[in-house]
């Protein structure tokens, strides 16, 4: 099966360029599995693929959860479990790949595949709506540089959802 490649569009925008950055950086990683659909479980493909998705849950989540928890955001809490469980998918793929299954190359795929589409299109999305909600972003088409969201979030009004 050949899949096209997929390319980044201004609605997938969350509001915070570093974000948006890393988000960028994630379709790429998805990219390189669409055009290398032959690569097997063994392949230097895969590990470039794996050793990206290291970092991005280690630098990603981390920016993100810090930048959620600076403007209050009240679903911290399930959107660092959504976080969770995507590291717990990546360390059984990566034994997957020690133990050389064929399948890793299609796991991979699917999994990021439905990453991109229900998280970072639907669950990071919900903060992008919380930015301009407290007018941090005046329109969807706006970008803010993460420090000057700290600035920004510095300002705000404690969330009534925010445990004291
Ligand atoms: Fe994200
Ligand atoms: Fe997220």
């Amino acid at each position: 099966m050949i899949l096209e490649k997929m390319s980044w569009s201004s609605e997938f925008s969350v509001g915070v360029e570093k974000l948006d950055d890393q988000h960028k950086k994630m379709i790429r990683t998805i990219n390189k599995l669409i055009e290398n659909p032959d690569s097997s479980v063994d392949s230097e493909v895969v590990s470039e693929v794996l050793n990206e998705l290291r970092q991005y849950a280690c630098e990603h989540f981390e920016l993100e959860e810090t930048i959620l928890e600076e403007i209050g955001y009240p679903d911290l809490e399930c959107h660092k479990a959504e976080h969770k469980a995507f590291r717990e998918k990546l360390v059984a793929v990566c034994s997957a790949t020690t133990v050389h299954i064929n399948d890793v190359p299609s796991i991979l795929f699917n999994f990021l595949n439905d990453w991109l589409v229900n998280h970072i299109l639907q669950d990071d999305m919900k903060y992008r709506s919380f930015l301009i909600d407290k007018n941090i972003i005046t329109s969807s088409k706006q970008l803010i540089s993460h420090k000057d969201l700290f600035i920004a979030g510095e300002s705000l009004p404690p969330s009534p959802h925010s445990k004291s």
